[in-house]
């Protein structure tokens, strides 16, 4: 049984290829194959020696195994949140919001001056983008394809910083 940690005791790290397993247990759990939002290993494993491109764990102190994640990419003057999930034993408790947080501020620190991502339309987490500052700019029609072949479309949100 998991005890959840107070917001006090989860720290975000810098991750790397070797927390991809750790990484793609919290991806298979958190995020619902139904939807097809999820990543693959491989395309994990492809992405992240890229240029601009950033893991980040939350870790809590108490456990060895990381908590929440998110991946992104910064290109000269805008970052994208590529991925961003917390383990749902962990969820509600202001894990995500943290892991969103430093991904704006890490990116502002690397000279970004606009942030965005894609979202299922009608995941919980556009509420949590929302309140961050985060507006919608435009919709991709049938972007996810659901495990059952169903399409979902995508909003694209962004913040400027
Ligand atoms: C989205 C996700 C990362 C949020 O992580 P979290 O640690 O639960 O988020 P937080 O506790 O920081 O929540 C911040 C706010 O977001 C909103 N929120 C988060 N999850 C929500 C949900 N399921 N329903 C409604 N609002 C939600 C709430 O306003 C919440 O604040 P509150 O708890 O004070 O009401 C997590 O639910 C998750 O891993 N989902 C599956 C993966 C996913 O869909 N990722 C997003 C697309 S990449």
């Amino acid at each position: 049984m998991s005890t959840v940690p107070s917001d006090e005791a989860v720290r975000v790290v810098p991750g790397r290829s070797t927390d991809l397993p750790a990484v793609m247990t919290i991806m298979t759990t958190a995020f619902e194959p139904g939807f097809g939002e999820g990543w693959t290993r491989s395309q994990c494993a492809g992405i992240l020696p890229m240029t601009g491109v950033s893991l980040m764990l939350a870790q809590d102190h108490s456990r060895l195994a990381p908590v929440g994640f998110s991946l992104f990419r910064t290109v000269a003057w805008e970052a994208e949140l590529l991925l961003l999930a917390v383990a749902p034993d962990y969820q509600r408790h202001g894990i995500g919001r943290l892991l969103l947080d430093q991904f704006v501020e890490c990116t502002r620190a690397a000279g970004a001056n606009r942030v965005h991502l894609e979202v299922r339309d009608g995941n919980p987490a556009v509420q949590m983008y929302r309140q961050a500052g985060f507006t919608p700019v435009g919709r991709r029609s049938n972007y996810y394809r659901g495990s059952d072949g169903r399409q979902h479309d995508a909003l694209t949100l962004a913040r400027e910083l």
